[in-house]
């Protein structure tokens, strides 16, 4: 486990409470942290500032010194230094923490200045917030009631702008509500490196849209969402299917490639409705590839697992197991295990614990792509790093398993389990397959769970918890947060069971009991358990792994060079 850096502070003094905090933090942030709001619509951590809202007014003042001496002037009625503060108010989303500032955030002038934004910015918006999507989500709706007057003098005509534009495939935007903050614009612009958003017009007139023939469509296009302070732009697939506070958030981790983005998974009744990014300053920030937000809707489909089969007929789990154990005790020697670059660090210790008991050979499948850029990196395997870690395998995969397809041919591997890879999609041909008894632990049909001899169906990430090892050698852990299909069952309980069976000892497959055996045999998560693993994750020692070359090229907080932490 690597320790993290500590920042310089610096003082900084919000209503009156001194508070330090990192150099350069915008003072939106310092007053955070003391627990002071200062509200804000175009202000984003991870933008540029354009101070286009004004509603972050606040005021400001140094303390005061003699110019000529530069010796501090004190107050005679407080015995502390004299404030210099500015006669205006100054917008707090473009001033970072330096020593000694003072703001204050609660005075009538600030109350003022806070009222008199929200009326210039209700004017134009319509009042639809019962049949608006961002209801419970709106910064809007939340800093009227907040920061408000409470009363609209406005008796004009409001303006009239477009309805349901389709920026892209993926997001509409309702122009009427739009504030013009520009933040969908700096993210475009900023982020993904796609100048696609501009504002037409000017004053109130003024009005959100694409540059003429383009449109919304990166894979990044969905942010533009999440980032939207009102209910302007909205997801087209999530639009009006679910009211956000009947949800239920779960953490969880983006399982598209090894750079691991943080996200909230949310679901009501089992039933899993969006997933959108948690913020993780290390990883992916506050950002989500569009892609990622997919990843749940093969959990219904149609052609998921849910029988335990034996020889093609239904069975129960410890018939199956017990079916698994007689074919793999009958082909002692010549066993192999096909382990998951995309099975949890859990389920990749205890498929190392059957190989083991079973003496077999191990085996990954790699799955390489083009990285992004961003969050998308070359290895499409969330976890590959688990397994080294884990001691499941010692290099780097290849895409085929063409050392266990040699293997097969030669006589020497006459049974396989495989937890979770379709063989042949990695390479067996179906004769190999045909001359071989496989044990299948997954979760959707494909031609491995057809010719497989036990075919157990498993859990996807969704409906279990667990911890996977990004790209950086951070550790980071997932929760459940939908019920299995019924017939399904979890991973490590299957793993436990069939390698209790082979071994003849006993090996626990309950969370926390498989951590207390890892922290014994896994060096790298020595003293690590996963109650108190950060949610934010924690880096673990890579140099056992430095001298391996890994596929990836940068991604938004990973450079290559930087893979062997010291
Ligand atoms: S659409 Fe939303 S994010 Fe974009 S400028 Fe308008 S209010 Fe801001
Ligand atoms: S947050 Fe908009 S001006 Fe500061």
């Amino acid at each position: 486990m690597i320790a993290p850096t500590k920042p310089d502070l610096v003082t900084v003094n919000v209503d009156g409470k001194d508070v330090a905090v990192p150099k350069g933090t915008n003072v939106i942030e310092a007053a955070r942290l003391v627990g002071v709001d200062v509200p804000y619509y175009c202000y984003h951590p991870k933008l540029s500032v354009v101070g286009n809202c004004r509603m972050c007014l606040i005021e400001m003042g140094m303390p005061s010194v003699d110019p000529a001496t530069k010796a501090p002037i004190m107050d005679p009625a407080t015995g502390k230094q004299k404030i210099n503060w500015i006669p205006r108010p100054q917008i707090g989303c473009a001033t970072n923490a330096s020593p000694g500032l003072h703001i204050r955030t609660n005075t009538p002038q600030i109350k003022d200045c806070r009222e008199g934004v929200m009326e210039f910015l209700l004017i134009n918006h319509p009042l639809d917030c019962p049949i608006c999507d961002q209801a419970g989500e709106c910064k809007l709706q939340e800093q009227a009631t907040g920061y408000g007057r409470g009363y609209s003098r406005f008796i004009e005509q409001k303006n009239v702008k477009p309805k349901r534009t389709q920026l892209g495939p993926r997001v509409t935007l309702d122009d009427e509500r739009c504030i013009l903050c520009s933040r969908c614009i700096r993210f475009c612009k900023e982020i993904v490196k796609d100048d696609v958003l501009g504002f037409t017009d000017r004053g109130s007139y003024s009005t959100l849209t694409c540059y003429p023939g383009k449109a919304l469509s990166n894979n990044y296009s969905l942010n533009t969402v999440d980032i939207c302070p009102v209910g302007a732009l909205t997801s087209t697939d999530f639009r009006f299917k679910m009211r956000v506070w009947f949800l239920k958030q779960t953490n969880s981790i983006d399982t598209e490639s090894s750079v691991g983005a943080n996200t909230v998974v949310w679901s009501r009744e089992g039933i899993i409705y969006r997933i959108t990014p948690r913020r993780n300053d290390e990883v992916n920030d506050t950002w989500l590839s569009d892609s990622a937000r997919d990843l749940y809707k093969p959990v219904r489909a149609s052609d998921r697992l849910t029988a335990v089969r034996v020889n093609g007929a239904a069975s129960s789990l410890d018939l199956a197991v017990t079916a698994a154990v007689d074919v793999l005790t009958a082909a002692a020697g010549a066993v192999a295990v096909v382990g998951s670059g995309r099975s949890s660090v859990e389920e990749q210790y205890l498929t190392r614990t059957l190989a083991t008991a079973l003496r077999a050979s191990t085996h990954l499948v790699s799955r390489i792509g083009e990285g992004d850029k961003i969050l998308i990196s070359a290895d499409r395997n969330p976890n590959v790093r688990g397994a080294l870690v884990t001691g499941l395998i010692t290099a780097l995969p290849a895409p085929r398993l063409s050392a266990l397809a040699t293997a097969i041919e030669a006589g020497q591997v006459n049974a396989i389990v495989s937890v979770g890879e379709d063989l042949v999609a990695a390479g067996l041909t179906p004769a190999q397959l045909a001359k071989v008894s496989i044990v299948y632990l997954g979760t959707h049909e494909n031609p491995t769970a057809a010719a497989a001899k036990v075919a157990i169906p498993t859990l996807m990430v969704f409906e279990k918890s667990g911890t996977f090892v990004n790209q950086q050698f951070r550790l980071q852990k997932f929760f459940k947060c939908v019920p299995g299909p019924v017939g399904g069952a979890d991973d490590l309980v299957v793993l436990a069971k069939l390698a209790a069976a082979v071994s003849g000892g006993t090996v626990a497959g309950e969370m926390h009991a498989v951590w207390s055996a890892m922290t014994v045999d896994v060096p790298a998560v020595k003293a690590i358990t996963f109650a108190t693993l950060p949610e934010t994750g924690l880096l673990l020692d890579a140099t056992p792994f430095s001298a391996l070359t890994f596929p990836e090229a940068e991604t938004l907080h990973y450079q290559p060079a930087a893979k062997a932490i010291a």
